[in-house]
């Protein structure tokens, strides 16, 4: 079916957002014709999500919260994470991006993973394990006399049923695999995805501990573990194993690294066990069969004019936190949950994760560059505004709702009650930031002119919109110009741009890896969660560089690191362009 005119609204969208919507998040009819508008789309979503208001309050203005819910997310000032746009008020009904599932020792432990893994994927969801339960490869299997085969080979099954499964379509199934740093087999997981194509729905990351990170900086070694038989089966040199990580990383951008005890630290509810895994891109640390929806302020829509200059608009911003959590809140009410265990652990410590979008555009607005120190002011004001109205507004549900199931178990036990376990998170935004089109997460601008190729072989440069409003208003734009400026993938070196603009139009290739370290840290001082980031380094970059980068995120408190080095995976998504 194809809509009529009249129900093709204007919602202040760009042309490529509105495809990203049509082409992955509209309801479809059996052809696959969209049988929804993306106006439609934000009323369905916003209708089901204020619903749950009902269920606390059965005199509470539904339609007055409806309204507000559409408003925000119309006005791109918030959007939910992609499966609540997909799937609120729809039969499915999973609205959370992450999920942890345990993986134990057994047969069936392994495969019921599996089994979950795929729902989960199905849904739109991604899942995080830890491997690190699993015997060591060669130990023996006590029912059958045989060898274990390991965590890796196990790896390999769960990575062939998530390519299975594709997510039904919308979504490529996305998985986070953990091996502890002190588990037998960990070499082999180190460099587990440089030989084999098999791990390809995976990223990795080594679990770090603090004992381990000690005997990196003393020089010392440390023990292996076979997690079944509690025995030592060796030891290893910690700064040799460091130094695996960290050339393996600079190889292909893996394995990543967790520090799991800094987890376990902000573990708001430790009697429920250990956090063993992050979601699948890393910022959202969860207990075993736990999931969380995230959500992400667009900081673009949140400046106002004021002496001719953009500021912060704090009154604004107070008031999409307080709807946000509000918003983000009634997901855990009415999602539907794939598994028994996840509904009755995730309704249990109602984490939520709210974070933001656009940081970097909103920083070029203010003529503050990403790598300086105010760039990192900015940062720490932006989200400690964030977590303290989120805590806030969540403390205010809890007035009217009751505190998370576990509060009295906690560690918020002595203090206010709250409603969400946990409040803040901050996401990649792969998508939301496209809907938005605003710079994603808080990343700084990948590249500021690129070519697209567009039907019969024609090239365009698009060019970003802010740094073209600057140009035009300086009369400097010319095409030229932008043809420089994408070959050369910076404006840092071409000439005809004044300094003061170079200074503060940054890409994410001129701010060195150490300012990427510290604006990581910045965030993640007011995040109860983690953070999404990825610290990149240039070809040319050294294994000492990427070791520098991985012993200073330790040093400024991050919870984990991810670097990438530019052009040393085949299959790079974002390539500075060159025109041909
Ligand atoms: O922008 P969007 O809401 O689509 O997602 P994101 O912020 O880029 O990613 C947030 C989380 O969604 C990831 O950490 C994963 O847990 C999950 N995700 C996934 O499962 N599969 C994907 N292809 C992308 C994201």
């Amino acid at each position: 079916m194809n809509l009529p005119e009249e129900r093709k609204n204007d919602m202040a969208i760009s042309e490529n957002a509105r495809a990203v919507l049509e082409k992955r998040y509209l309801i479809r009819d059996e052809k696959g014709e969209p049988t929804e508008t993306v106006e439609e789309l934000f009323h369905r979503v916003a209708n089901a999500i204020a619903a749950a208001d009902a269920s606390f309050d059965p005199k509470a203005d539904v339609a007055a919260t409806a309204r507000c819910f559409y408003d925000m997310m119309t006005g791109l000032d918030f959007l939910p994470n992609s499966p609540t746009l997909m799937n609120a008020g729809r039969p499915l009904g999973q609205l959370s991006a992450c999920f942890v599932l345990p993986v134990g020792d057994s047969m069936e432990e392994i495969f019921d993973a599996i089994k979950n893994a795929a729902l989960i994927h199905k849904s739109g969801g991604g899942t995080g394990f830890s491997f690190s339960r699993l015997r060591p490869r060669g130990s023996t299997v006590n029912s059958t006399g045989g060898v274990a085969s390991g965590p890796i080979s196990f790896m390999k099954v769960f990575n062939a049923a998530t390519e299975a499964v594709k997510q039904g379509g919308t979504r490529r199934g996305a998985n986070m695999g953990i091996l502890r740093v002190d588990h037998p087999d960990i070499l082999d997981f180190i460099t587990c995805k440089n030989d084999t194509k098999e791990i390809t729905n995976f990223n990795i990351s080594v679990g770090i501990t603090e004992k381990f990170m000690q005997a990196v900086e003393n020089g010392g070694s440390y023990e292996l573990v076979d997690p079944a038989s509690h025995k030592v089966t060796g030891t290893l040199s910690a700064r040799e194993v460091f130094d695996k990580i960290v050339s393996s990383a600079w190889q292909t951008g893996e394995p990543g690294i967790i520090f799991l005890d800094r987890l376990n630290r902000d573990n708001p509810c430790p009697q429920q066990g250990e956090i063993e895994s992050t979601n699948p891109c890393g910022e959202q640390p969860l207990l075993p069969y736990e999931a969380c929806n995230l959500g992400s302020i667009n900081l673009v829509t949140h400046l106002k004019e004021e002496d001719g200059r953009w500021v912060l608009d704090k009154d604004k911003l107070t008031t999409t936190i307080r709807n946000a959590v509000h918003f983000l809140d009634n997901v855990i009410e009415v999602n539907k949950y794939p598994l028994p265990e996840i509904d009755a652990m995730t309704r249990s410590t109602r984490k939520i994760g709210l974070g933001v979008m656009g940081f970097a555009d909103m920083l070029l607005y203010m003529g503050i560059p990403y790598n300086s120190d105010q760039g990192v002011a900015m940062a720490r004001e932006v989200m400690e505004l964030v977590n303290t109205i989120g805590h806030e507004e969540s403390q205010a549900l809890a007035q009217v709702r009751g505190a998370f199931p576990l509060f009295s178990e906690s560690t918020y036990r002595n203090g206010k009650p709250l409603r969400n376990a946990t409040v803040t998170t901050i996401a990649p935004t792969g998508t939301l930031s496209i809907i938005a089109g605003v710079s994603s997460g808080v990343e700084p601008v990948f590249a500021y002119a690129y070519i697209r190729n567009v039907m019969d072989n024609t090239h365009l440069i698009e060019t970003n919109q802010i740094l073209k409003n600057v140009l035009v208003s300086r009369g400097l734009y010319s095409d030229a110009l932008m043809r420089q400026i994408v070959e050369q993938g910076s404006l840092a070196h071409v000439d005809g741009i004044p300094e003061d603009i170079k200074r503060v139009f940054v890409c994410a290739h001129d701010v060195s890896p150490i300012w990427h370290v510290k604006m990581q840290a910045a965030f993640q001082a007011y995040t109860d969660n983690a953070v999404s980031k990825t610290v990149n380094f240039p070809n040319s970059a050294t294994k000492e560089e990427v070791a520098e980068v991985y012993t200073l995120a330790y040093k400024l408190g991050c919870k984990g690191t991810t670097i990438y080095r530019d052009g040393s995976r085949d299959e790079q998504v974002l390539n500075i362009g060159k025109v041909n």
